[in-house]
């Protein structure tokens, strides 16, 4: 039996989330059923795992874990713009993936998937390097934020839209480490008030 941390031994963390959504638990058994779907269908494939960081990190290694075939990874990481700037879909690339894709087969894996834009632009450009295959696999879906259309292959859970943290996810940086995902207090986003 796995061992889960209860969310008060994040003592003042844990302070500032009001609720709970997804526990440790429910993410690991989803985490791992993604792995076991992954693993099946690309049987023989040795597909290259792709992740933008930072907040794929705790995603990416648990479900690297959970796939039980040969697999490799990869990382990018963009630059964090003005949300207006997002809104447009601009994304600049500040790490680029270490090797070639041509020819490989592609698993981009996603924290959470919002308005779609940043997937959108990531996905045209590594298409262009000639993958022989590419799909997503996003652990977060707020499908009612989507602006732009974009496949999702592996869908972990759907989000209410409202801004979440944990697991990777962070809010100025921090709450990445929490192993649960919730819903921030409102004072976290405008303290003294
Ligand atoms: P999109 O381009 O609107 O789909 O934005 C996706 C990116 O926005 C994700 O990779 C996250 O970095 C960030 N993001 C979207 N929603 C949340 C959230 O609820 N918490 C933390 N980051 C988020």
């Amino acid at each position: 039996m796995a061992n889960f941390y209860s969310p008060q031994t994040y003592g003042e963390l844990n302070e500032g989330i009001s609720q709970v959504l997804f526990s440790e638990e429910d993410i690991q058994n989803r985490v791992l059923e993604l792995g076991q779907a992954i693993s099946r269908d690309y049987e023989g494939c040795r597909p290259l795992l792709v992740g933008v960081l930072k907040g794929v990190f705790p995603f990416m290694s648990d479900l690297l874990r959970a796939i039980t075939i040969p697999v490799e990874v990869d990382f990018m990481a963009i630059a964090s713009y003005s949300a207006e700037a997002r809104d447009k879909g601009y994304v600049r690339l500040q790490k680029d993936l270490d090797e070639s894709i041509a020819g490989r087969h592609v698993l981009f894996v996603e924290d959470v998937v919002d308005t779609g834009l940043t997937l959108n632009y990531l996905l045209g450009n590594l298409r262009a390097r000639g993958p022989a295959s590419i799909k997503v696999c996003a652990l977060f879906n707020k499908g009612r934020r989507r602006l732009i259309s974009v496949p999702l292959q592996y869908k972990g859970f759907d989000l209410p839209d409202k801004f979440v943290v944990g697991y990777g996810l962070d809010y100025r940086e921090l709450y990445r480490n929490l192993p649960f995902v919730g819903l921030l207090k409102p004072q976290v986003f405008s303290p003294g008030r």
